[in-house]
């Protein structure tokens, strides 16, 4: 059974550790003709309303804490008296609405029929309730390993003159506050459609919402804003071929009061790495409308009689106890039910990477160096980051042509890693597998596997242009030239990068009316890729990384399980960073390394402790030239390094709980619980004389006593009602990690 934190309900006696035994019940009411999805955490409330010419409309009634009943809710719809007939368009709370009848909202469907014309309307066809939740072929989604963990609703809907129908799916998880959404359009017409929005969710919600998202850019990706409401659309989306650094697939509605700690809020997170948009509309009724999907600005999709297309799937995690609840029930689903394979819940190892050590300046020997001073401190393995294949001396040249360079590396990759793995340590490796430099063998050979369009330019960045990947014989070299790499040395890690974004996007082998699929098409070769190479090589862990931070998402997260978080490795910076990316996604999937001072990207002087205080809130690992150290960072390193290995099932497998806000004030804290521990670390940025001393209050306690760092016993009451003092030392840049060993 999965571990899942319970929401603690009285405020005082926290019950984050006990399981619920409650099933998730989907239930249809044909006299009311309602559909009830409804367990521990929330309730779903969907019904049929009759239009004026008798055909049934399909509207999201309620999503919220638990109903007893949820006909109470039915006069959300049924809104005959008092508003006028265009009115009511713009109130009902549609659950899956088009452009068509009068409801100028932000729509999730469109097609465009052989005249043209895109008046899609979709009324209720039939349902079925069935136990556990489909897979989405081809696309990422969570997922359960026994059908008693969750329910599906299968709503179809169905437009009677061009025949597309929209199955609108719900998978209620038994123990979770989750719901997972995706709809299957299927032309059952006789003339082929043009889908222009193909969206995946619809949320309707009644009254005011704050709007929260996660935003920025390379070396500053996913700082939390949060607006208030206005008469007005919010957006945030993608139209770069990548999730992206400056927009994450996430957001959040919060009610105006909601805390970390209190009130309602509901996040959506898409599992998808491509081109998205979310949406987040009020209006001058005060409904709130929230839509996810695929991004309609670079998308279109023929649909010909008789084929299906799938979105990808929408996460919503209802919480009633603040943010913090919202985002342990995402954290919990992404690390349990959407990542995969051996390396899902094992502990990570503690990792050297060579790249801020020695950028591509590197050859067998100082390699070996740097991996010697590594075993001397414990660390577990060796990754060898960019530089290692064709003529790559800097970025000019090379990707595509993934062999091994024997100027630098005279016996190979396996030579290599079979000397690393003597000093035992693992041996991991880094490839951009989606890219092709001009000046390579492989752009040579095949001018045409690059995306390009026809006529135009094919424009750079960082002097490499993006492999084709809607194409077959494209994915199928990839697939090969990385797994001959992988055969041919004792590999145990690998690293997935893609360092730049589209601009000319175009295919050869698409027909000329589906240019505007190959931003998805994109993202099913490359999720064909990436399915075949990690379940070639299961005992592999593998971390997705896309210039730092711009493509982490629950999509890639569900091939590799862990996301290198950001190129800024500044342990200040990281604050911010770690902490924003935690509205969704949990530690176990950010890698967080210590790297070298004054940072590479910030300039700023951190100490060693302070660096190394930051990363354990992430997967550890080191990111500088470790035989350059002084002996006195060694013994710093040494100790860091036993000290992950000692607590990492906790912050990598534990409740991760934000206390105290970068964003806010100049201290940052947060918190990793489980029942063997807890872990504080707290952290301040400027020091400042004549203050009075901080004091934190941990959260969320298991019940029991907790030996503290200074050997006292303190009850898990006292910790979250007195607070404990962090000490800092009289510097800026200050940390202190404290844990408090639950006694037996
Ligand atoms: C971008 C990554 O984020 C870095 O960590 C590094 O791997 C470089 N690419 C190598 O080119």
């Amino acid at each position: 059974m999965p571990f899942v934190p319970a929401y603690n309900r009285d405020g005082l006696q926290p019950n984050n550790f006990n399981m619920f035994e409650v099933n998730a019940m989907i239930v249809y009411d044909g006299k009311r003709k309602l559909f009830h999805l409804k367990n521990e955490y929330l309730s779903l409330v969907l019904c049929l309303r009759p239009d004026e010419e008798g055909t049934e409309e399909l509207l999201m009634a309620y999503l919220g804490a638990p109903l007893t009943d949820p006909a109470s809710i039915l006069y959300m719809t049924d809104l005959k008296n008092g508003a006028s007939f265009d009115s009511l368009r713009q109130i009902l709370p549609y659950a899956c609405p088009t452009d068509a009848r009068g409801d100028y909202r932000p729509a999730l469907v469109c097609a465009r029929d052989p005249h043209g014309q895109r008046c899609t309307e979709l009324f209720y066809a039939s349902h079925c309730i069935k136990p556990g939740k489909p897979a989405l072929p081809g696309l990422p989604a969570s997922y359960v390993e026994s059908d008693s963990e969750a329910d599906t609703l299968y709503i179809t809907l169905r437009d009677g003159l061009t025949g597309l129908t929209a199955e609108l799916r719900y998978t209620l998880f038994t123990q979770r506050p989750i719901i997972a959404a995706s709809i299957l359009y299927q032309n059952e017409g006789e003339n082929a459609l043009t889908l222009e929005n193909a969206g995946s969710v619809c949320v309707s919600l009644p009254g005011r919402y704050d709007f929260i998202h996660l935003h920025g850019g390379w070396a500053k990706e996913r700082a939390v804003e949060r607006v208030s409401p206005a008469v007005l659309s919010r957006s945030v989306s993608s139209a770069r071929g990548a999730s992206g650094h400056e927009h994450n697939p996430f957001a959040a509605l919060a009610a105006l009061d909601t805390t970390e700690f209190s009130g309602e809020c509901l996040g959506a997170a898409l599992v998808y790495s491509g081109d998205f948009a979310i949406t987040a509309d009020e209006n001058a009724f005060n409904t709130t409308r929230l839509t996810l999907g695929l991004n309609p600005r670079t998308f279109s999709w023929r649909l010909e009689p008789g084929c299906s297309f799938q979105s990808p799937e929408a996460l919503l995690a209802y919480s009633d106890h603040g943010l913090n609840a919202m985002s342990q029930a995402l954290h919990s689903l992404i690390r349990q039910r959407v990542c995969r394979g051996e390396w899902r819940d094992k502990e990570r190892p503690v990792l050297i990477n060579n790249w801020e050590g020695t950028y591509f300046n590197f050859n067998h020997e100082k390699i070996l160096n740097i991996a010697k001073a590594a075993a001397k401190v414990g660390i577990e393995l060796f990754v060898l980051d960019d530089g290692w294949f064709g003529k790559r001396n800097d970025d000019n040249c090379s990707l595509g042509d993934w062999v091994v360079n024997r100027e630098k590396l005279p016996r190979g990759i396996k030579g290599l890693a079979e000397d690393i793995n003597a000093l035992g340590l693992k041996f991991g490796l880094w490839f951009e597998p989606e890219m092709v430099s001009p000046d390579s063998d492989l752009y040579r050979a095949h001018p045409d596997w690059c995306l390009h369009a026809e006529g135009r330019r094919r424009s750079e960045s960082r002097n490499q242009l993006i492999l084709d990947m809607s194409r077959r014989d494209v994915q199928d070299y990839v697939i090969e030239a990385v797994s001959a790499v992988l055969r041919s040395a004792p590999i145990d890690y690998v690293k997935w990068d893609m360092n730049r974004n589209f601009k000319e996007a175009g295919s050869v082998l698409l027909a000329d009316g589906r240019q505007g699929e190959i931003a998805h098409r994109y993202m099913l070769g490359l999720y064909r890729v990436l399915e075949n190479v990690t379940s070639a090589f299961p005992h592999i862990l593998f971390e997705s990384c896309s210039g730092g931070g711009g493509r982490f998402d629950a999509g890639m997260l569900h091939y590799m399980p862990q996301t290198w978080t950001s190129d800024d490795s500044d342990a200040v910076e990281r604050l911010f960073i770690q902490y924003g990316t935690s509205m969704c996604y949990p530690a176990s999937a950010m890698g967080a390394h210590v790297s070298a001072v004054p940072n590479h990207q910030a300039g700023r002087v951190t100490s060693i402790r302070m660096r190394g205080d930051v990363a354990l809130g992430g997967n550890f690992g080191y990111e500088l030239d470790l035989s350059a150290q002084s002996p006195e960072d060694m013994d710093e390193i040494r100790r860091q390094v036993a000290l992950v290995k000692s607590i990492r099932s906790t912050t990598q497998r534990g409740v991760f709980t934000r206390l105290e806000s970068p964003f806010e004030g100049n201290l940052t804290a947060w918190q990793f619980a489980d029942d063997k521990r807890i872990i504080l670390c707290v952290y301040r940025v400027l020091s400042r004389p004549n203050t009075a001393p901080a004091r934190v209050r941990l959260h969320d306690v298991p019940e029991g006593d907790y030996t503290a760092p200074d050997g006292s016993i303190l009850s898990a009451n006292d910790l979250m009602r007195a607070g404990v003092r962090p000490i800092f030392p009289r510097e800026d840049f200050a940390s202190c990690v404290m844990i408090f060993e639950k006694k037996n």
